[in-house]
């Protein structure tokens, strides 16, 4: 395998890693279970000889809340697929899958036809590692395809996406390393496809203040905040995938509407910190909070 392959996957396998991570604490402590994620992370026995308190410790020493933050995010895109399957959604597009294993680790109905799109090498990797028998593994269609290339679409389209079904779309870690075209042209296909269907879609997106006044993306207190933030986008970077389009809320807000979704929720981990990690006893402290990224709810307008 090249070197490029290796870069080409290399954030899914970073999200991937957490995942992991946390699928080793106890059941009663976790707040996400994934029981594939350790198939596609190197070094997993290391992972998992270490064990979820002390590989989050080391994590840490990185960038404190990191893990916490990336586990609330899967976290809350996890609730919104399920509740949106549970409010009558028939198809589920997930938008830059990499490793993403929701289609068979969450609870969805049996019914629910699910699109991964990716890049054609992450996916290649990802089903050259899946196990042969996987819960829902007929429903899942595999659409390769680059967003900054390709028209989302006619690849949806041609791979059996129905326009007259309710369909909840997740992009989750992906908006900063695509154009703003390319979000925006995304949106605009998806505005076209779902036509007169009831959908939702989540995202999640970098804050723009990360630039202009990093400290405010971080807690009070949250150690060396400039420069933590520094290391994250020049590792991101490293591995060929610089963040390259972050945004405000507004920006946000009206990029939406301007491609015809209503935005009904913007939440971080800061929100969120009571709601998931303070039942299991595992409130994030302030001065360890990673609120870099939000977490979007956006709805097709009412027909
Ligand atoms: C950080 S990973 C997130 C993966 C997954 N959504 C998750 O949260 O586990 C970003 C994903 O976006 C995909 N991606 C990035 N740029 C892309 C592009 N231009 N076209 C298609 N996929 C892309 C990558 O291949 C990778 O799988």
């Amino acid at each position: 395998m090249s070197r490029s392959f290796f870069r080409k996957d290399a954030t899914a396998q970073g999200v991937a890693k957490q995942r992991l991570i946390e699928s080793l604490a106890k059941p009663d402590k976790r707040i996400i279970n994934d029981p594939y994620a350790d198939r596609f992370v190197w070094g997993e026995s290391l992972i998992k000889l270490m064990g979820h308190e002390f590989s989050v410790w080391v994590t840490r020493q990185f960038a404190p809340g990191f893990h916490e933050h990336l586990i609330c995010r899967t976290r809350y895109i996890d609730d919104v697929v399920e509740e949106s399957a549970a409010n009558g959604a028939e198809q589920y597009v997930i938008l830059g899958a990499g490793y993403d294993l929701r289609a068979h680790r969450l609870h969805l109905p049996t019914d629910i036809k699910t699109f991964e799109v990716d890049q054609a090498e992450v996916q290649q990797r990802k089903r050259s590692k899946l196990p042969s028998s996987l819960a829902n593994s007929k429903n899942v269609t595999y659409v390769s395809m680059d967003f900054n290339q390709q028209s989302l679409s006619q690849q949806l389209l041609d791979a059996g996406f129905d326009q007259s079904k309710s369909t909840v779309f997740t992009l989750e870690g992906v908006s900063q390393y695509i154009t703003r075209e390319a979000l925006s042209s995304t949106l605009q296909e998806l505005t076209t496809l779902i036509q007169d269907a009831d959908s939702t879609f989540v995202m999640s997106y970098v804050d723009k203040r990360l630039d202009e006044d990093p400290k405010s993306c971080f807690g009070k207190g949250y150690p060396n905040a400039v420069k933590r933030a520094e290391s994250v986008r020049r590792l991101s970077a490293k591995f060929g995938e610089p963040w390259i389009s972050l945004y405000s809320a507004q920006e946000l807000q009206q990029l939406l509407l301007d491609n015809g979704f209503v935005l009904t929720d913007n939440k971080t981990i800061a929100e969120l910190n009571s709601e998931y990690f303070t039942p299991v006893g595992r409130t994030v402290p302030e001065d360890q909070i990673f609120k870099l990224e939000h977490f979007v709810v956006a709805k097709s307008p009412e027909v």
